[in-house]
């Protein structure tokens, strides 16, 4: 009888009958005579059963020879389980090997980030990975949806440029036929063209920050979502911003309930992202940052870690006890848990570590600064939604943007701070109209007024007040799924010492 070839995700259409699944050994285990082989074919996991009294003798053979990532193809009933992943599971019929894997360096156990980093190719495949990089196209396609829906065009900035957007001190250069050239770092003064020539704008591509410091928000090469619109102010461009955020939230909770099940999120700070967010300007949020409160707020973020610490250290000590009289099954259970606890108490440990060195650097923060991560961590800890801070000093934002009417210092600029320690994920603002003033800003940056001789055009032809911000994609992403490195939210993170595979 001929099966028709499926993907796991669409089991639940072919109840009782005949399939055919192709894919990979994700996990095999057997006991007499039975083996359970869980499948992996990129959509989900299924668990196939054989038993060698059901099968012909070849695919009992291709069975036992299986190893962990062969390539394998399963012909066998579809049969409802609710125990199992995805709530159904195959009778094997037939089960042919197609491509026998040799011994697979990624295995059940703790492996360490550079190990795993080394090895992303395969490291994709795992079932975090699989979660992850699944909210990633969610993400983008929502992203599109959002803008589509309001009448926004997509448009494509260049990637090799011959101008800096966000300063000279990040820029990749490369030898363009003998002349210098720039990898973007940001499509927005492309985009501005684009919005006087078609409203409203956006621009989704890659971007290039030659980002020297290791942190865990800082990609090389990242996606940003830029738009841009023609006759928006700069508190227009906030509700833009805040309705594209909780738009985006609200696809990925209704979406991506299976995959952030697997990551263990904790979805309530994410439902809780709702209009309107807390707004304050950077002045507002430099006293939040300097005050009492701020203090308080850390002590007792301080005195509950500890208290989970305790609380882990005696789970820990609990399990060892029990571990001597466990069943196997109990002891995998436990190893599992042994390696979360692991992970946590890390985390803790660290966490321990800095929030009082940033509670020091909080309380000495002075006006005029830009926010370190920590500044950010700090604020966002405040909330419980996404921050919105707007009017930073001019010296720390970037040329192109304007100032306050009511005081000189400042820039039309804002953030978006990502909540739960997250900050910032969108940077943007209202943008200089004025030609002399913007002459002014490029020269004062050191930066060669030719290549900025078309962008001063659209000051020269109908200048208008307009406005767009930018959001980056892996942070949003390191956001929703709530890791704590944005490598994991891009398939192959380019990093300062990688840029391997
Ligand atoms: O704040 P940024 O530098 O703003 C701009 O580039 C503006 N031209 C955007 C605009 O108004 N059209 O970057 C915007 C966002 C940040 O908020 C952050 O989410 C992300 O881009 N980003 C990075 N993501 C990963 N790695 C890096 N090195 C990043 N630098 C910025
Ligand atoms: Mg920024």
């Amino acid at each position: 009888m001929a099966a028709d070839f499926v993907s796991i995700d669409t089991l639940a259409d072919y109840e009782g009958r005949l399939v055919t699944l192709k894919g990979w050994l994700y996990n095999k285990r057997g006991s007499k005579g039975l083996y359970f082989l869980v499948l992996r074919d990129g959509s989900g996991l299924a668990q196939c059963v054989v038993s060698q009294q059901e099968v012909e003798e070849a695919a009992w053979q291709d069975a036992d020879e299986a190893t962990q990532e062969s390539a394998l193809e399963v012909t066998g009933l579809v049969v409802a389980n609710e125990r199992q992943v995805g709530g159904y599971e195959i009778q094997a019929e037939t089960v042919r090997l197609l491509s026998k894997a040799e011994d697979y360096p990624i295995t059940a156990k703790a492996h360490g980030v550079e190990f795993l980093m080394d090895r992303r190719h395969l490291w994709l495949r795992s079932r975090r990975q699989w979660a992850i990089l699944r909210v990633r196209n969610r993400v983008i396609m929502s992203i599109h949806q959002f803008f589509q829906e309001r009448g926004f065009i997509q448009m494509d900035a260049p990637i090799l440029t011959e101008n800096a957007v966000e300063g000279t001190s990040t820029l990749f250069e490369i030898d363009y036929f003998g002349q210098p050239a720039y990898l973007t770092q940001s499509g927005q003064l492309h985009g501005e063209a684009m919005a006087m020539a078609f409203g409203k704008i956006y621009t989704f591509g890659p971007t290039f920050r030659a980002e020297k410091s290791k942190t865990r928000r800082h990609l090389t090469e990242f996606w940003m979502i830029e738009p841009e619109m023609a006759f928006y102010d700069l508190a227009m461009d906030m509700d833009l911003a805040e309705a594209f955020i909780v738009h985006l939230i609200g696809d990925a909770l209704r979406d991506c309930a299976t995959e952030l099940e697997v990551l263990g999120r904790d979805t309530a700070p994410l439902r809780r992202v709702q209009k309107p967010f807390p707004r304050m300007s950077y002045t507002e949020a430099v006293d939040l940052l300097r005050s009492d409160e701020t203090v308080a707020m850390l002590d007792a973020r301080l005195a509950s870690l500890h208290e989970e610490q305790e609380q882990l250290a005696a789970e820990r000590e609990e399990n060892k006890k029990v571990y001597g009289q466990a069943k196997k099954w109990q002891k995998r259970k436990i190893d599992a848990r042994e390696i979360e606890i692991n992970q946590r108490l890390d985390e803790i440990q660290e966490a321990l570590r800095n929030i009082p060195q940033w509670a020091a650097s909080a309380r000495r923060f002075e006006w005029g600064g830009d926010f370190g991560g920590s500044d950010e961590t700090v604020l966002t800890w405040h909330f419980d939604r996404p921050l919105i801070v707007h009017r930073y000093p001019a010296a720390v934002k970037a040329f192109y943007m304007k100032r306050d009417p009511e005081d000189d210092r400042l820039a039309l600029g804002m953030d978006v701070l990502a909540p739960e320690g997250y900050g910032e994920i969108i940077g943007g603002g209202e943008r200089a109209t004025d030609l002399a003033f913007l002459e002014k800003q490029v020269a004062d940056h050191e930066m060669p007024p030719e290549a900025f001789e078309w962008y001063f055009d659209l000051r020269r032809y109908g200048s208008v007040p307009h406005s767009g911000f930018g959001l980056g994609l892996e942070r949003t992403v390191t956001w929703i799924c709530g890791i704590d490195h944005l490598r994991e939210a891009i398939p192959f993170p380019r990093l300062l010492g990688r840029l391997s595979p």
